[in-house]
């Protein structure tokens, strides 16, 4: 349901630090004879409910004077950030951010880098917008202070929960075809469904993705993900054809293919489920797209056998080849989050080979090791990994993972695995055996790591530094006589 839409609660209704504002504003633009409104996203979100801290203001005249005369009424008087070649200036007061723009014939993008200031009038303005709901604009000068002004139906778009565009699609898309993957994160964030006269535009003009930047393009794609059931956006994408030009590795994992009477499911759907039972649990945008990308080697590393059916061997090692490929392409940073969401993929078949029987400890330390401090995310989209429709067969597997969990705990708690440093430095060792660095050092190193894991000796020092000193013996190395 939709709040304060008697539009002066709009203005009114808002938190102190904002009235204060925006009556600043509106009696500086009266100063200066400028109709000035709030618009897009900040009206929208406050009709809906929703928290927002990013205002928007259109004026018919030079946003920048307006902005500097804003600023020097303010106490403490706020730095003007002026990009003149665009024609807007943004200041900051409290934890809001105030951008000031004049109204333009052209398209209204705020992240465009071109140069396009042709002056309008707030109908010109609100033509060239993206979507009905994002195209109200609320008066702030004294005469209609708080009237909306909606010339496209977006009040009742809002209530309707509708995305549409306020000129022919066509038009609005090619302006910026971006704003084909910004109906579908609207729809997926709002939980609202899109026109089908728009919807059916972006199958027909999808191709003009291709002009738009990756970086835009995953920004968008994150939102996605980072929304509440990201399965919306991502079957939008997919039912769309953009998914295909913009990720076409997710949706080769698309399709059933059958032999001998014999099926598997559908990678894309099964994905699509885990992603949304982790997004249940966790915000962490990276161990979401570790579940996107679990099974992304699914489609390559796809056999059939006659005996044991259809079989996906290894691919869970080339997925962790394939993420760096992946984030490149996307976009996304090449750093250490990369490298969890890697690790991720890599071990994600590990815990349930761990709820076999007779698991050794050996094998619980070996999990602990390689995961480290991220087992228990690795845990928590194991768990989201179960997708079985039998809810005997999904009670069962969860309880197969509680005992690893309980496992992981005690080994842990003995043994102290996770952070693991070794007890033994290579200093050391060049030290005990009076050598330089040389190919020993690191195979002494690894025999101790070894024997930790494999629970040969115990994560001591004491013991690691005895088990050093008769490995060096066995490679014929001799314990110096000054240490
Ligand atoms: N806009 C547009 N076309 C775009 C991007 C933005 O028409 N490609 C307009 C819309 O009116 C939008 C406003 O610019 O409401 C502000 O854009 P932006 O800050 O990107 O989006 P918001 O709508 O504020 O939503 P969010 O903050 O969730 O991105």
């Amino acid at each position: 349901m939709i709040h304060h839409l008697h539009c002066t609660h709009l203005v009114f209704n808002i938190e102190p630090q904002e009235r204060k504002i925006f009556e600043l504003i509106s009696k500086t633009a009266d100063e200066l004879e400028y109709p000035a409104y709030v618009v897009g996203g900040y009206v929208r979100d406050r009709l809906l409910g929703r928290p927002s801290k990013d205002v928007d203001i259109v004026c018919v005249g030079s946003g920048i004077r307006l902005a500097e005369n804003v600023a020097s009424h303010l106490r403490p008087i706020p730095r003007v950030a002026v990009y003149k070649r665009f024609g807007t200036a943004m200041l900051k007061h409290g934890d809001m951010e105030v951008e000031f723009v004049g109204a333009r014939k052209e398209s209204y993008r705020k992240d465009s880098r071109k140069p396009s200031v042709e002056e309008g009038t707030l109908e010109d303005d609100q033509n060239r917008r993206d979507f009905t709901i994002n195209a109200l604009a609320v008066s702030l000068n004294e005469k209609d202070y708080g009237a909306i002004m909606d010339p496209f139906n977006g009040l009742q778009h809002l209530e309707e929960k509708l995305i549409k565009t306020p000129l022919e699609p066509g038009q609005t898309f090619s302006d910026d075809p971006l704003r084909m993957m910004r109906a579908i994160r609207f729809a997926t964030q709002l939980g609202f469904h899109i026109d089908d006269e728009t919807y059916a535009a972006i199958g027909k003009y999808k191709d003009r993705i291709k002009i738009v930047s990756r970086e835009r393009i995953t920004v968008e794609m994150e939102k996605i993900l980072a929304a509440h059931k990201p399965s919306i956006g991502f079957k939008l994408l997919f039912d769309t054809g953009l998914l295909e030009l913009i990720f076409p590795e997710m949706t080769a994992l698309h399709g059933v293919e059958y032999r001998n009477g014999k099926g598997h499911k559908d990678n894309f759907y099964h994905t699509l489920e885990v992603v949304d039972n982790l997004s249940k649990n966790t915000k962490n945008i990276w161990l979401r797209w570790a579940a996107v990308l679990h099974d992304i080697a699914k489609p390559p590393t796809k056999r059939f056998n006659p005996k044991q059916g259809w079989t996906f061997h290894g691919h869970e090692a080339l997925g962790a080849a394939m993420v760096p490929r992946i984030f490149k392409r996307l976009r996304l940073p090449l750093d250490s989050k990369m490298k969890y969401v890697q690790k991720l993929v890599r071990l994600h078949l590990r815990p349930i080979s761990l709820t076999k029987e007779n698991i050794t400890d050996s094998a619980i330390r070996r999990l602990l090791f390689d995961a480290g401090d991220d087992i228990e995310d690795l845990m928590m989209l194991c768990e989201a990994d179960i997708t079985s429709k039998n809810p005997r067969k999904v009670k069962r597997y969860l309880e197969n993972y509680n005992l690893v969990r309980q496992r992981l705990e005690e080994v842990e708690e003995h043994d102290r695995i996770r952070n693991w440093q070794p007890p033994i430095s290579g200093e050391l060792i060049m030290n005990t055996f009076g050598i330089s660095p040389s190919r020993e050092v690191g195979v002494i190193k690894n025999a101790i790591r070894e024997a930790i894991l494999d629970g040969e000796i115990p994560n001591e020092y004491q013991a690691a530094f005895d088990y050093m000193v008769s490995k060096g013996q066995e490679l014929g190395l001799e314990v110096a006589k000054i240490r």
